[in-house]
Formats: structure tokens, sequence, C-alpha cells
């Protein structure tokens, strides 16, 4: 069918978002059950399930990671892999309570590649704008409902959800930024994969943690 314009209108499978999938009301847990049966975006037809984000749903600080990998996917949970591991060290050392923190993910489906030459791993790819735009009615619901002092976005993915594409890290990380209506209540860093790859990786470790003990000092 084309319409008066000309143009052919996007059938509604084209149309990526997630926002007929969310609940009417309710707190995290029916956000949860409700973005388990999400179908927004292609990204729920590979993957295992939806990973939602986890923690204190009172948190102070909220930290939002690019999308679930392959153990994120299996379990169920973010951060739960290496780069997980390594984020616990980094928070820990710069002073910030697990226990005061809710962990999520700008994308919650894995997105991946089985690459046949590389055998059956199932390898990372980064999700399109498309596909963080489908998604973020997720991560505003759950801005809204715990309510962090801080928001924490973990590489360059979370930023441009957050903040638009014209977010770079390397120009915006580890000083505080304004959110929406919030005030400074933004700190950008590094993803923590990002050290894993890394050659000098003690030394971009140690940018991670300032950057995050930058976020632990905003805090009241
Ligand atoms: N990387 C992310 O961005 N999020 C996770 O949950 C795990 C790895
Ligand atoms: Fe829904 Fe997000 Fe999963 Fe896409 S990635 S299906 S929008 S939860």
């Amino acid at each position: 069918m084309v319409s008066r314009t000309g143009r052919t209108p996007a059938a509604p499978e084209d149309a990526y978002t997630a926002e007929p999938f969310l609940p009417a009301r309710g707190g995290i847990e029916a956000l949860r059950e409700a973005a388990a049966g999400c179908r927004g975006c292609p990204l729920h037809r590979d993957a295992t399930r939806t990973v939602f984000g986890a923690g204190n749903t009172h948190a102070r600080v909220l930290l939002v990671g690019e999308q679930p990998g392959d153990q994120e996917d299996r379990q169920g949970a973010p951060f739960v892999g290496p780069a997980g591991k390594l984020l616990d060290r980094a928070l820990d050392e710069a002073g910030i309570d697990p226990g005061d923190t809710y962990t999520t993910n700008a994308v919650k489906h894995f997105k991946f590649e089985v690459v046949p030459e590389r055998g059956k791993r199932r390898i990372h790819k980064s999700p399109s704008l498309r596909e963080m735009t489908a998604c973020k009615p997720w991560l505003d619901a759950e801005v809204r409902l715990v309510d962090p002092e801080i928001i924490v976005a973990l590489g360059a993915t979370a930023g441009k959800a957050l903040l638009g594409s014209s977010f770079r890290v390397t120009r915006q990380r580890g000083i505080l930024l304004p959110y929406e209506d919030r005030g400074e209540s933004l700190l950008a860093t590094i993803h923590p994969s990002a050290v894993l790859r890394a050659d000098d990786r003690e030394a971009v470790y140690e940018g991670l943690v300032s950057d995050l003990r930058m976020a632990a000092r905003a805090l009241s």
C-alpha cells in the first residue's frame, strides 16, 4: 500500500518500539515481568531471554551498560560475566557500595553473530541506534522508578542512549553532566570491557576507577 505522500507506510512489524509492552502501572517487578515478553524489536528472536536490570531498587547509583553479553543471556542478570567482575572491583575501589547500586543495560536482549569459522561461540554485535531507541522506554521507566542520585553511563552506547547520538565518551567522561530535569546527575565513563581489551590494562582501569570516584563524591 502506498499512502497519499507516495511513501510506503511502515508495517507494524517495522516499527521498533518497546512502548506497547510497558505496563500502565506498578513498580520494577511489574516492569521486569512485562519486559520478559517484549517484542519491541527483532533482538528478542535470537536471544535466550530479556535481561532486565537488577540490584537495589532504591539505589542512589544507577549504572547503565550496553547490552547483556553471552553469560548474562544465559543467566538472566546483568553484568555477571567478566566485565561485571571487573566493574565490581572498580566500584569497590571507588568507594561505591554494591548494595547501593541498581545495574541495567541500554538494550535488554543480547545481540550476537555466529561466525562458523570461529566455532559455535556467539560473538557480541553492537546494537543499532534503532534498537537502542526501541528499548529506551524500559530504561526511562527504570530511571523514573529507582530515582537515583546519580546515573553512571558505562561506555559509548549507554552514553548515546541517555544523552543522544552526539555523545562522545572521550570528551564527556569523568565530569558531572546534566540529565533531563535532574540537574547534574549523570557521570559517563568507559565500559569495563574496554579495560579487558586494553594493552595498558592498569592505566585504563585506573581511569575507570577515577571516574567512578567522581560519582561517589557526588552522592549526598
Ligand atoms: N556488558 C554490558 O554492557 N552489560 C552487561 O550486562 C554485561 C556486559
Ligand atoms: Fe524489547 Fe529491548 Fe528486547 Fe528489543 S532489545 S525486544 S526493545 S527488550
